[in-house]
């Protein structure tokens, strides 16, 4: 890249980072997840996990992003040179092509139930759709196909250079992906039980709470904010100086905890309502969304519209995490953006699409009793993030010197912060200690 690209407007810088943390994380994985883990006593840890250690580790992410505006690895090498931390770069592009090859097997799902939609072919219960996505997901071609089909998309965009393009469609999109939320969560509200499911969503069991839960709560928090993956160090190494680090790394903690909490509401009284187990998984969503269309009066209509944003959601998710590998590969090793693309793109379509067969003919191949999906998610999100945060709030606090931190904090003490102290106090000690407490109790319990 001759001249390095910026994010044109205020608004953008939040819509780009929004749109990467808003995807299939809060609509998909956070009503399985919470639903596979007690529900309230879930989201309760969640909330706990994305302040303590969600947002101090968006601001490590944005005070090394912006305050280099290079990619993961030159940033490092910028701010403490001659040092082997850059090496963390490497890391940071493994995480972010698992995450990539997983993730593009549910937007292909996505894909594939968005045509059924448009040839108006959703029709029947939960049991109905439960069967449909079994034999999707099976399938030995149908799966691999639209992972395949989604990459290809994917790689239209981000080898065009996504400034204006993502930030363009982001600004349209999001908004009208929260209107949308709200109309299907007031018709579930709606249906007969639904007091069932709010109950499970928000009155805790504190006894629910075990290590395990921690542990995928905290991977949740992690995932759904696109942290430890240095996507939003990336990103804000576009941000413009003036863009306020602070206020933005809390907007976005903010709506995308809030879009994780209104799935839930959509999801969770249908589901008691039509008698679906809540433990189902990473189908759940797909079980139980077609069903509350058929509810609602021109479902068609909504049920085309639902998936198309989901599409969206997960494409804007789905750029960022390929901006990490390619602004990497095109400056520190000189590719051409088309050439950068061309490899992240390779390497994805072949985890992808084992991905896409570890629901069918490889489902038998697994490693610590996970299929190939399940390793990629649970080790990407519970391990992988979590470690890149620790590192980089640790990075922030105190490797970088303070008159950096303290210049990007206050935009050269042109803003007041009044957080400021709590927040260093975070990204030195309460975050990286919190991480790794929860990772000795996780993991080794
Ligand atoms: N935050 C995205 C989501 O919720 C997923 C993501 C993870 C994107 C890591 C980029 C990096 O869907």
């Amino acid at each position: 890249m001759s001249e390095r690209a910026k994010f044109a407007t205020r608004l953008g810088v939040i819509t780009a980072t929004v749109g990467s943390a808003v995807g299939l994380g809060n609509i998909w994985r956070f009503p399985y997840e919470s639903g596979m883990n007690g529900g309230a006593a879930f989201i309760f840890v969640y909330i706990a996990c994305v302040f303590v250690m969600g947002i101090p580790v968006v601001v490590a992410e944005f005070i090394i992003g912006r305050g280099t505006h290079k990619n993961v690895s030159g940033a490092i090498k910028t701010l403490s040179p001659g040092g082997k931390w850059h090496l963390i770069g490497w890391g940071s592009i493994v995480a972010s092509l698992m995450i990539l090859g997983f993730y593009s097997v549910v937007c292909g799902w996505i894909m594939d139930y968005l045509f059924a939609a448009l040839r108006g072919g959703l029709h029947g219960n939960s049991a109905d759709f439960a069967k449909m996505l079994t034999s999707l997901s099976g399938s030995a071609w149908r799966a691999p196909m639209w992972t395949v089909i989604f990459l290809f998309v994917n790689f239209y965009i981000i080898q065009r250079g996504v400034q204006r393009g993502v930030e363009k469609a982001a600004n349209l999109l999001m908004p009208i992906l929260f209107v949308l939320l709200i109309a299907f969560c007031v018709n579930s509200l709606m249906l007969p039980g639904a007091g069932q499911g709010l109950k499970f969503l928000f009155s805790p069991d504190f006894s629910k709470i075990t290590p395990d839960v921690v542990i995928e709560a905290m991977g949740q928090a992690f995932f759904s904010l696109s942290l430890g993956l240095s996507c939003l160090l990336t990103y804000s190494s576009y941000f413009s100086d003036k863009a306020r680090l602070v206020r933005s790394a809390s907007i976005i903690a903010v709506l995308d905890t809030l879009v994780a909490i209104l799935a839930g509401v959509m999801i969770f009284p249908a589901v008691f309502s039509f008698g679906v187990a809540p433990q189902g998984g990473p189908k759940l969503v797909f079980e139980v969304l077609p069903a509350i269309f058929q509810q609602m009066p021109g479902g068609y209509v909504w049920a085309v519209l639902f998936f198309l944003l989901m599409f969206f959601a997960a494409l804007t998710s789905t750029i960022s995490m390929s901006e990490i590998s390619i602004s990497f590969f095109c400056e520190e090793y000189g590719f051409s953006r088309a050439k950068a693309s061309m490899l992240s793109t390779t390497i994805a379509l072949v985890l992808g699409v084992l991905c896409a067969l570890s629901f069918g003919v490889l489902s038998g191949c697994k490693l610590m009793g996970m299929t190939l999906f399940e390793l990629f998610d649970y080790v990407s999100s519970n391990i992988l993030l979590p470690l890149g945060g620790m590192f980089f709030s640790l990075f922030v606090g105190w490797r970088v010197e303070r008159r950096i931190v303290d210049s990007q904090l206050t935009n050269n003490g042109t803003v007041n912060v009044r957080t400021r102290r709590v927040l260093l106090v975070c990204i030195r000690y309460i975050a990286p200690a919190a991480i790794f407490v929860v990772m000795v109790f996780g993991l080794l319990k």
